[in-house]
């Protein structure tokens, strides 16, 4: 039977690698999974309060549909988040979605027809140039400096009659890259300046280690922003699914969106309520799990930075946010491509990250994510294996 063509392209290296690692686990080999960002799987676990919001509103049975929007209560504490960071935003501009994934939809939905290009720093996280190329449009990679910030010669370069967006995720993933104040500026006014939107997925703003973390908000003015956020990484919250799109009020670019927008909502229905109180929750209540985590985070970055810069072959940036290396390997002629050192990697040790390619061609290429949530003898033993693969 025929599917549509739209469904057949659609990639997501993450998961997608996965298939090839339950074949190997199904012949009785070990696999050690560093491939999907997930905390919750480590020693991260959600913190007793949200639980508790959780099991509370299923009890009070508060188990029926929610509005399409959003929780009331839930869009307030929202906006006193965002605007805390500095985005200009009322409850009206709020829609709650089951995680940040549905809000990139949405938000792709209403603004990509046919033909449309997106820009993107590449690397990127793979669903921003999946959900583009699924509604028609066509993702257009740009470049960013050795030192992360984004090269304005190359995104001029880029921009065509067909452009509608432009898209940020700081920090970042894979290579968790932070954009200084600086390189947003200049990102929102090139936009402005074109007429795009910025889409900006701010997902890791809590998880930013060295250097102070700048959110879009602060220099978007009244530039058409849509701010995607949620509550997976940071909140530990990744199972139960709650994610926003935050739409800049200050800008009058975004009438058309703000109306049409939520018809997306609707024809969805509505999040999950019990674990909307959770959200509540999560963002009203006690906030001191984030520097513990943000803290083993950090010791855990380092430990395996050294490592891999220790070894033959791989050269390891520091990454400024997030729970990813993005490690550049010297394939030499051994491998054909970042694809095939993978699943080599993982045949040979059973240790499974991501082929870069997998996160943009043009600058993912030659490059392999590792998460590195694990506690350290867990990352020990996956650096042990990989070193020796190496030698
Ligand atoms: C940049 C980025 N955005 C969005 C998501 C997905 O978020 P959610 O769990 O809220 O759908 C991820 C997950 O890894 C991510 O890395």
């Amino acid at each position: 039977m025929k599917v549509s063509d739209r469904t057949h392209g659609v990639e997501y290296a993450i998961r997608d690698i996965t298939a090839y690692a339950n074949r190997i686990r199904a012949q009785g080999k070990e696999i050690t999974y560093l491939n999907i960002g997930d905390p919750v799987k480590f020693d991260f676990k959600t913190p007793a309060h949200i639980k508790k919001a959780l099991i509370d509103a299923v009890n009070r049975d508060e188990n029926y549909y929610a509005d399409s929007e959003g929780l009331p209560e839930l869009r307030q504490a929202i906006v006193e988040k965002e605007s805390e960071k500095g985005l200009d935003v009322t409850p009206d501009d709020v829609l709650v979605t089951n995680g940040v994934s549905e809000g990139l939809d949405m938000t792709l939905a209403s603004i990509v027809d046919p033909n449309s290009e997106v820009l993107m720093p590449g690397p990127y996280y793979p669903p921003y140039s999946s959900y583009v190329k699924f509604y028609g449009g066509r993702p257009v990679e740009f470049r960013l400096h050795e030192d992360g910030r984004p090269d304005l010669e190359d995104l001029r370069s880029k921009i065509t009659s067909r452009s509608r967006a432009l898209c940020i995720i700081s920090p970042n993933n894979p290579t968790g890259e932070v954009f200084d104040r600086k390189s947003l500026q200049q990102l929102v006014d090139i936009a402005t300046e074109h007429d795009l939107y910025v889409i900006c997925d701010e997902i890791y703003d809590k998880i930013a280690f060295d250097s102070q973390f700048t959110g879009i908000g602060k220099v978007a003015k009244d530039a058409p922003v849509v701010l995607l956020n949620g509550f997976s990484k940071a909140y530990l919250m990744t199972g139960w699914r709650c994610g926003y799109v935050c739409m800049n009020s200050s800008s009058r670019k975004l009438d058309q969106f703000r109306e049409d927008v939520p018809k997306l909502a609707r024809v969805r229905i509505a999040a999950n309520l019990p674990v909307q109180h959770a959200a509540v929750a999560a963002l009203r209540g006690p906030q001191d799990h984030i520097p513990q985590m943000v803290d083993r985070l950090r010791r855990r970055r380092d430990y395996v930075v050294k490592r891999l810069n220790a070894m033959s072959g791989i050269q390891c940036r520091l990454p400024r946010g997030a729970f990813y290396v993005f490690p550049k390997i010297e394939l030499g002629s051994r491998w054909k491509d970042d694809k095939e050192f993978v699943i080599d990697l993982l045949n040979t040790t059973g240790v499974l990250t991501v082929h870069g390619s997998g996160f943009g061609s043009a600058y993912g290429s030659g490059h392999f994510r590792i998460v590195y949530l694990p506690p350290e003898d867990q990352l020990e033993k996956a650096m042990d294996r990989l070193e020796r693969f190496l030698r």
